[in-house]
């Protein structure tokens, strides 16, 4: 193993004063079950600051659960190897990538797609999980798609079916667009105006702009304009208004905290769930491949250093990153 230094750096999040703090002296973690990583980038989910009360953090917790790395320990039973460019999600129950070193699962871990940088690559886990989840396991849309090394891609068959996405310009939404369209379904998603054109790019059919229209008035009570499934990723108000778009025996998928469904009861034979996705590295590798192919585009916000976490937490909590804001730690800038 390459030497390693005693101390990192890294960004420490204060359960007690809710503060977040840079530290050159933080302990370097060490685990059998877990490859050790040289951190190349990390990326930051919306939200994250307040899971506090969900997970069993220490007082000082180093935040930010997705990352892409290169292996620096093996581990007994594990498919990588010391060396490997890797990518995943860490449980937020342990202790994230903010960081220099970090330690990963294999079950979490997938290797980088060709022709995908490392930048990129740290932006894709988190986000994409939950999106291929909600999209074809929470709502049922079809199959789950696969592409062969050829290209040509099985499964995922959905094209007689309608999806809405809210909040189709963030990290999750951008990708949960794309895997609708690639299992052949008609994509709806909103976002404000200025993300109409990327969306369009990317695939979605229908941008419906929520500063000028509700879902409840594009719909208009119109039968056939209603959707399949409709997935929340932006909560309140907003996911209050996304239940007007859902058919009878449609789906309704909601990432958001707050979920609930509307007074006087939901449309006949939906089915409606909220869910904490899981990080499954085997699935990531089925993602990645649509990316190496070049069939999904990932999307990076913006990109900081590790001694601008403030700015790059605050561009976060703004709810207004298109794609993921990523902190680049130990990579060049790719
Ligand atoms: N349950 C889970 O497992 C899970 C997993 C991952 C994420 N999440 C949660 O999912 C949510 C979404 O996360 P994210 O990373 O995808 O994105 P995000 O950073 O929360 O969202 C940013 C995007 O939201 C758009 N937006 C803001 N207000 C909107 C509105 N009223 N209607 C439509 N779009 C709106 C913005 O577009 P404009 O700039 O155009 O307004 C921006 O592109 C967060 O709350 C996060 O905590 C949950």
């Amino acid at each position: 193993m390459a030497n390693l230094p005693s101390k990192q750096k890294a960004v420490i999040f204060n359960t007690e004063t809710n503060k977040l703090s840079f530290t050159t002296s933080a302990a370097l973690p060490s685990s059998t079950e877990e490859h050790l990583i040289k951190v190349h980038s990390t990326a930051i989910t919306n939200g994250e600051l307040t899971w506090a009360p969900f997970v069993n953090w220490p007082t000082l917790h180093i935040p930010c659960y997705d990352v892409s790395g290169t292996i620096l320990t093996s581990v007994q039973n594990s498919k990588f190897q010391v060396g490997d460019e890797i990518y995943g999600r860490i449980h937020a129950g342990r202790e994230g990538s903010a960081c220099e070193y970090a330690t990963i699962l294999p079950s979490e871990t997938a290797l980088v797609p060709k022709g995908l940088n490392m930048i990129h690559a740290a932006s894709v886990p988190m986000s994409a999980l939950t999106a291929w989840q909600a999209i074809f396991e929470q709502g049922g849309l079809c199959s789950a798609p696969y592409v062969s090394d050829a290209g040509e891609i099985f499964g995922g068959q959905a094209k007689e079916k309608r999806v809405l996405v809210l909040g189709a310009a963030g990290g999750v939404g951008l990708l949960a667009v794309q895997f609708a369209r690639i299992a052949g379904a008609w994509v709806a998603g909103t976002a404000s105006a200025k993300n109409e054109v990327y969306l369009k790019e990317v695939g979605v059919d229908e941008v419906v702009d929520y500063t000028k229209v509700s879902v409840e008035e594009w719909v208009g009570g119109e039968e056939n304009k209603k959707f399949d499934l409709v997935f929340d990723c932006v909560g309140k108000q907003s996911m209050l208004d996304g239940w007007f778009g859902v058919k009878d025996n449609g789906a309704y998928v909601s990432i958001v905290p707050g979920f609930k469904e509307p007074d006087g009861g939901k449309p006949k034979g939906v089915k409606s769930v909220w869910f904490v996705m899981d990080s499954r590295g085997e699935e990531l590798e089925a993602i990645g491949r649509f990316i190496g192919k070049g069939l999904v585009k990932t999307t990076v916000d913006s990109v900081y250093k590790i001694g601008d976490y403030e700015q790059a937490f605050a561009k976060t909590a703004s709810g207004h990153a298109r794609g993921k804001v990523v902190i680049n730690i130990g990579g060049d800038n790719e």
